[in-house]
């Protein structure tokens, strides 16, 4: 695996493999994988004859300054997990690589897309969010690049960003990749105690039951009994439930409308889990 932390020469090993007639894959991360940021590497690697793993903890994405402190950093259990999956490239640059002295933060017409939901929580997230990738794909033109369902709003923001930039990289969306009990992985699981984290299942089977109401066009009921189940556990407060469009993130309350999901956010214990699902 090459190890890269330099912007340039990432750059040419990219050129060779491209020139040579390579395909390929990448994945960015800020680090601390788990088999959700695996599962990505391995479409990738499905899909694409290189594939090149980014870790870089974006001091621009976090608004708050204590949760960037206190963000897990596990790099050398991480470079064993990418050795063992046979990614091709890490790219791990330190900030001043990403943003040199002369840096000026850039500002995106997202179209209201950064605003709602985890944007409305986390003024400027999607900003750093856009920030960091419009430089990572500069350093890395992949052809395709893989983001994590659980992530939707993202994933819905990188649409939009690659459009505005005009970025030939293809964005594949891959599924979100669960523990036994159907928590969400996150890297910020790891800030459960155990045994909160086994409890923690009762989000997505609560996102499963609403789904089912939906089904039945029992809107209402639903969204209630998703609200009730949610604060019966103790230490979760529910901070959104959104039935938004998939491709605007617009609020919907016409609930016969096509093209629906779920997003949520449970504050369980102090940590955020996020999670959603597809209601058509
Ligand atoms: P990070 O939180 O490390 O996630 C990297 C990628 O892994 C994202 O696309 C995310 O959606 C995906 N992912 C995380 N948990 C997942 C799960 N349980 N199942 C499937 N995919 C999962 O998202 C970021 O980093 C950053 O915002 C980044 C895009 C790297 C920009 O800094």
């Amino acid at each position: 695996m090459h190890y890269q932390k330099n912007e340039n020469d990432t750059l040419a090993q990219i050129n060779v493999w491209k020139r040579n007639g390579f395909t390929v894959g990448f994945v960015p991360t800020m680090g601390a994988l788990h088999e959700g940021h695996l599962s990505l590497i391995r479409k990738s690697k499905e899909e694409n004859d290189k594939t090149v793993c980014s870790i870089f903890v974006n001091p621009t994405q976090f608004t708050e300054k204590s949760d960037f402190a206190t963000y897990p950093k596990t790099l050398s259990s991480d470079i064993n997990l990418l050795l063992k999956e046979g990614v091709d490239m890490l790219f791990n640059p330190a900030a001043k690589t990403i943003y040199p002295p002369d840096y000026k933060t850039k500002q995106y017409d997202l179209a209201g897309l950064d605003k709602n939901l985890e944007g409305h929580l986390r003024p400027g997230h999607f900003q750093g969010v856009c920030n960091v990738l419009d430089r990572l794909f500069k350093i890395v033109p992949a052809d395709r690049a893989y983001f994590g369902q659980k992530d939707f709003q993202q994933t819905v923001v990188v649409f939009h960003l690659c459009k505005l930039l005009g970025i030939q990289t293809d964005v594949v969306v891959c599924p979100i990749i669960r523990e036994e009990n159907g928590l969400a992985m996150s890297s910020r699981n790891n800030r459960l105690t155990d045994e909160l984290r086994k409890n923690a299942g009762f989000i997505f089977s609560s996102l499963i039951q609403l789904k089912q109401y939906f089904k039945q066009g029992n809107f209402k009921q639903g969204i209630d009994s998703f609200t009730k189940n949610i604060s019966e556990h103790d230490g979760a407060n529910l901070e959104y439930l959104k039935i938004v469009n998939m491709q605007s993130l617009q609020e919907t309350d016409n609930y016969e409308q096509k093209s629906k999901i779920a997003l949520t956010v449970v504050n369980y214990h102090g940590v955020r889990l996020l999670d959603n699902i597809r209601l058509d």
